[in-house]
């Protein structure tokens, strides 16, 4: 518990669970949630005490601003069970300062930490028997923010809902990914809400990534909005690129998420003397780098996804597979990272977060 807190959650258990009935061994990501959800509500210029209640529909007025003008913003986080049955998140912190951080840029009034580390908390001590032990095995954690005030005037809410919602989660992608390189759309402009984890990103990604898969591949890497010559994010995940043995990414800015992962990859690359160059990236280089046979890897990162190679890419027509190598930076990351979260590693730059029994 991250505070002794005094925060004092109403919760109205479940009269049943539904626990028995999930499949945990063939779980599609994000399909089944658990038994409770948290709910907080904004109203008269402050969030009232968070509730966790039984998971079930909420109701709306059809004039809600959600509805209309996309004022949403989300987080994604897991917990994890160890060996010993303690359950961890990972660096929580950020997911709380960036779900802020979104708020800010969509008008969004800010949510307290005492609110979310608490209810969060509570939630998870409540389902904790959806979080199993065995590597790969976790809970997704949503926690999201809606504008819930009717009426269709184009300004910010007066009433907003904060909520989290939970998933027993194993792999997002399944199968070899292949992407396309974006020579028309993009993710995010200068300016722009890129940054900020807005429901309305993802939206906005669903009909290039459509056309993608009618092309082939499984996924878009996004290029930036101006020129379309630098490589910015893959499908839902920021990216990276081994060229010999140096890894590149694009440095975090308007249009580009400050992601978790990609922040604690580039930490554990510097931690194991893995040279990491965080510079703009060219399409134009990364294609020459294949054409060489120098690139030898390509990775997307993300919570959902963890670390998820990319096996190959397609740009102006052409299509480019990339070598299939037994020590891969990809599985070195993502051991390294998992090790982490599951307990099974030391912790050294503090990022596991015990919930407290
Ligand atoms: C996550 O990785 O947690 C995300 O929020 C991406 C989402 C599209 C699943």
């Amino acid at each position: 518990m991250k505070y002794d807190s005094s925060v004092d959650i109403n919760i109205a258990k479940a009269p049943t669970s539904k626990i028995d009935s999930v499949d945990f061994e063939n779980l599609k990501f994000g399909h089944i949630f658990t038994d409770h959800m948290l709910v907080c509500d904004y109203e008269d210029g402050a969030w009232k005490t968070p509730e966790i209640k039984p998971y079930g529909p909420i109701q709306l007025d059809p004039s809600a601003k959600v509805f209309h003008y996309g004022q949403a913003v989300f987080e994604g986080m897991k917990a994890y069970r160890d060996d010993n049955d303690q359950i961890w998140l990972f660096r929580p912190d950020e997911n709380f300062k960036r779900i802020n951080k979104s708020s800010a840029r969509l008008a969004i009034p800010e949510f307290p930490e005492e609110y979310f580390f608490t209810g969060l908390e509570e939630l998870l001590k409540l389902e904790k028997d959806w979080i199993k032990k065995g590597f790969g095995n976790s809970l997704y954690i949503r926690p999201f923010v809606i504008a819930t005030e009717p009426g269709v005037l184009a300004s910010p809410g007066t009433k907003y809902k904060f909520m989290i919602i939970c998933s027993p989660a194993k792999s997002y992608y399944t199968g070899e990914v292949r992407v396309q390189i974006s020579e028309r759309y993009s993710r995010a402009a200068d300016g722009g809400v890129g940054a900020a984890k807005a429901a309305g990103n993802y939206a906005a990604q669903f009909y290039p990534t459509n056309l993608a898969k009618d092309a082939g591949f499984q996924q878009i890497i996004w290029t930036d909005a101006n020129t379309h010559e630098f490589l910015e994010e893959a499908g839902t995940m920021n990216v990276f690129f081994r060229v010999n043995d140096t890894l590149l990414t694009a440095p975090t800015s308007d249009r580009i998420l400050d992601g978790v992962t990609r922040k604690s990859i580039i930490a554990l690359a510097e931690a194991n003397n893995i040279p990491v160059e965080v510079r703009r990236v060219t399409v134009q280089e990364i294609v020459d780098a294949a054409k060489a046979g120098t690139l030898k890897e390509i990775f997307g990162a993300g919570t959902a996804a963890v670390i998820n190679p990319i096996q190959g890419f397609g740009y102006k027509g052409e299509k480019y597979e990339l070598p299939k190598l037994t020590d891969t930076y990809a599985s070195f990351f993502k051991n390294k990272l998992m090790k982490i979260q599951y307990n099974l590693d030391k912790d050294q730059f503090g990022w596991r977060y015990l919930v407290k029994e």
